[in-house]
């Protein structure tokens, strides 16, 4: 029979040459990686590479420390493992072909058919890989002065367009020197979102100019577990569809907000009577109470129960006038703020929305909410800080490594004559002696000092310490 074998043998052509073509760029991407492999250094027995990495490295400044060799092999990887899917797709076909067996004149392919699987089978995966391979970002030559070979950090973690974007270095217009001296400005992520990839990937998850999920609980628990700082997103927050102008500052500082300020979306409850302390189902445990200001009233200007509690009035008796400014640290709805802003005195309170609309809170009776973990360095500079006030978060859970972080960065951020106030720390009694040596190792003034029991075996601590001056 003098029949043409088509359409089947072409198709079987086909397979044969598509196999030959993928080969080769599997070799070619192998080959690529070892290249990777071995300019890091990692085969350098042979004489002649190692002339070569020495010779070459050097001479033109390739420097190939920073570069994420782990995240390029795993998208290297993830590439040859498509193309293997593929090929193992393609042979499998091939096979059914030849094993059916009939008559070659009654196979019955027809072109269409035939187009629709090369497009499906063979087009289709092949441009994925051919994307992905696309997307690793090999270092290039950066700088306008002194050229160094540098990966921009992370970037071949992520595959989210808007992560890659947003931690790409974005150079200056025209080429020169900024008023901060540099030569592009660096947007930071916290190294942590590489262990969150997936959450951050679904938070970077939008259209670019248009509504953001409502998704700031999401933001938070990536910020908690060191996603932070996060990467700023390019879509419109959502508001309360009814928010009202807040009170005048002269009836907000104590007066609880307008429930319709406040998106209560992702809360257990739906206003503000319902996160008083009574009710069992408020859905926050830390400072309780903090939302009924007949409570809030009390602190701090009134003699209490408790002997480890000091006056503000007695603090700023201390130094008149000089305190002036300061952060209060710590879980609280901002009354230490008021009362002091009724002092003249400028706090800024930090607060994370743990179960509750604290920075809401605070921003509606007209204070400063700072919305920061403990994750991060105060955003003040050094020895500017006439005052920081602590309740409510440092209490015996705390790591003491921690701790001593977090003193020190205290410790300078405070002005010389600074004050530093704990306020009711609590912690175990057997732990009180190794938190006292922490607070006493910087060698504070005190003024105040006391502790009183809270239960069987816990205890409150209370101090008001003046940084001295240090003439070095
Ligand atoms: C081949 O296709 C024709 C028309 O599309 C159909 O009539 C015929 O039965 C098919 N033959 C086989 C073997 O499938
Ligand atoms: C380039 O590097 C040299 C030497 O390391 C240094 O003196 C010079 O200031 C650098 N120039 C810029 C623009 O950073
Ligand atoms: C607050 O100030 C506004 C305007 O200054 C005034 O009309 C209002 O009576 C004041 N409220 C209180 C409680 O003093
Ligand atoms: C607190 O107690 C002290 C001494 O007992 C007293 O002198 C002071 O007036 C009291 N202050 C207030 C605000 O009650
Ligand atoms: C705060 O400042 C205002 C305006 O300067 C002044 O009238 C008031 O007496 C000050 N309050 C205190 C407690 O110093």
């Amino acid at each position: 029979m003098k029949r043409p074998c088509f359409p089947k043998c072409r198709l079987t052509r086909i397979m044969g040459w598509l196999q030959l073509v993928l080969g080769g760029l599997v070799i070619i991407v192998s080959v690529s990686s070892l290249f990777r492999f071995y300019s890091a250094g990692f085969f350098l027995h042979n004489e002649d590479i190692c002339k070569h990495f020495y010779a070459v490295i050097p001479e033109n400044k390739v420097v190939d420390e920073g570069f994420d060799i782990i995240a390029l092999s795993d998208r290297i990887a993830e590439v040859l493992n498509k193309m293997d899917n593929l090929q193992e797709k393609l042979e499998l076909a091939v096979l059914q072909m030849e094993k059916k067996n009939e008559p070659l004149d009654k196979t019955n392919i027809t072109i269409l058919e035939h187009k629709k699987y090369l497009e499906q089978e063979v087009i289709r995966p092949l441009y994925n890989a051919h994307i992905a391979l696309r997307q690793i970002r090999l270092p290039k030559l950066e700088g306008l002065r002194n050229s160094t070979l540098k990966e921009n950090p992370l970037i071949n973690t992520f595959v989210n367009e808007e992560i890659r974007k947003y931690i790409t270095p974005k150079d200056n217009r025209v080429g020169k020197i900024n008023i901060y001296g540099t030569e592009k400005v660096l947007n930071t992520i916290g190294h942590s979102c590489v262990l969150s990839k997936s959450e951050l990937e679904k938070y970077m998850d939008y259209d670019i100019g248009s509504y953001c999920n409502d998704d700031w609980n999401l933001a938070q628990k990536l910020m908690l577990n060191g996603c932070d700082p996060l990467p700023r997103r390019r879509c419109l927050t959502r508001a309360s569809k009814v928010y009202q102008k807040p009170y005048p500052i002269n009836e907000s500082l104590w007066q609880i907000p307008d429930d319709r300020n406040v998106r209560w979306g992702n809360y257990h409850c739906r206003n503000f009577q319902c996160l008083s302390s009574k009710n069992p189902k408020r859905g926050y445990s830390k400072c309780a109470g903090c939302f009924e200001m007949e409570k809030e009233k009390l602190k701090w200007v009134t003699n209490s129960s408790l002997p480890v509690d000091i006056l503000i009035s007695d603090v700023l008796a201390i130094k008149p006038g000089e305190i002036r400014i300061g952060l209060d640290f710590g879980v609280s709805t901002g009354s230490f703020a008021a009362r002091m802003r009724e002092k003249n005195v400028t706090i800024i309170t930090t607060a994370l929305n743990l179960g509750a609309p604290f920075n809401e809170m605070i921003a509606l009776r007209g204070l400063i909410p700072l919305y920061l973990t403990l994750n991060q360095r105060l955003p003040f500079f050094d020895n500017t800080m006439d005052l920081i006030h602590t309740s409510g978060f440092l209490d015996g859970w705390i790591d003491l490594l921690l701790v001593d972080f977090i003193l020190f960065d205290w410790d300078r951020v405070l002005r010389p004559g600074g004050m530093l106030w704990i306020d009711r720390f609590f912690c175990k009694r057997k732990d009180l002696d190794d938190f006292m040596y922490m607070f006493l190792q910087f060698r504070y003034k005190k003024h105040k000092w006391a502790v009183s029991p809270k239960s069987k075996d816990e205890v409150y601590f209370s101090a008001l310490l003046e940084k001295p001056p240090r003439a070095i």
